[in-house]
Order: structure tokens, then sequence, then C-alpha cells
């Protein structure tokens, strides 16, 4: 696996067009690095819900990422409305997405549990009115 790499995408509030891109190219850069494609999958999956949580619900943010032979860890931090109750939004099935959201397959209030469920530690402040800082940490187990 090469040693290590680091990187920053842009994410824009409601862009649907190019929703799935920053983590569709982060999968890519996990792939050429030679990380094991269960954990590729486990990274994916995460970043593609804190990307899209960005999208939806925030105006603006960045994801950036960061590999060693020891971990992967992604940042994403966006400006927006933020979360008020983050133990309430962590919930599985609670969800504030509106129709229009829902009609094009969001909305589960599955996005936050999942992205727990795939990584090592996960962190997840913010502050109301303002905006979300989402981090997460894959270990990369030495074989
Ligand atoms: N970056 C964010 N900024 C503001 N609110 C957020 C953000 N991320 C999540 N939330 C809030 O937390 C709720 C739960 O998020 P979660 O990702 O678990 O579900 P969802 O986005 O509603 O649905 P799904 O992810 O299943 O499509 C959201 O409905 C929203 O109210
Ligand atoms: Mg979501």
């Amino acid at each position: 696996m090469t040693s290590s790499s680091e990187g920053t995408f842009f994410l824009t509030g409601k862009d649907f067009v190019k929703a799935g891109t920053a983590s569709g190219s982060l999968k890519r850069v996990l792939e050429d690095m030679g990380v094991p494609s269960a954990v590729v999958r486990r990274a994916a999956i995460a970043a593609f819900e804190a990307e899209m949580n960005t999208i939806i619900y925030a105006v603006a943010g960045i994801m950036h990422y960061y590999v060693t032979a020891e971990m992967i860890k992604v940042v994403i931090q966006d400006m927006g409305q933020g979360i008020e109750n983050i133990e309430l939004a962590m919930t599985e099935g609670y969800s504030t997405a509106p129709d229009y959201i829902r009609e094009m397959g969001f909305g589960s209030g599955m996005g936050l549990p999942n992205i727990k469920k795939n990584v090592d530690k996960f962190m997840l402040s913010s502050v109301s009115g303002e905006g979300t800082t989402l981090e997460f940490i894959i270990n990369l187990e030495k074989t």
C-alpha cells in the first residue's frame, strides 16, 4: 500500500448534480492506494452519508481526508443550520428531511447511525445556526 495521502473536496449545498462526487473520489484514492476492499467500502459508505448530509442540510462544506499506514481519517465540516440535538439526530429513523428530499430517496434517518456503524472512531459536533463537524477514523490493520 502507498504510504500516505491527503486531500480536500469542496461541497456545495443543494448541488445534487455533484452529489457523491467527493465520496466517490475518496473511494478511488483508497483503491489506488491498495486499501483492502472491505475497508474501502466502509469508508465510502461513511463518506457518502456525510457528504449527502452536507449537501442536503448545509450551505457549503469541505471534506478533508488523511490516509496513513495506520488509519483513514475524514473530516467533513460545514456551514449551515447545524444540529440542535445530536443525540436525537443519531437516533435511527429520525429525520428532518423535507418531502422533496424524501422523493429523491433520502431522509430515512439512517445516515448518521450508518456512519457510526462503519467506522472505528466517530465524532460529531455542531453549533446550532453555524454548522456541523463530523470526523471519523477507520483503522488500517497491518497484516
Ligand atoms: N450536516 C448537517 N447539518 C444539519 N443537520 C444535519 C446534518 N447532518 C444531519 N443532520 C440532521 O440529522 C438528521 C439525521 O441525519 P441522518 O443522516 O441520520 O438522516 P437523514 O439525512 O435525515 O436521512 P438518510 O441519511 O437516511 O437519507 C437529519 O434529518 C438532519 O435533521
Ligand atoms: Mg443523511
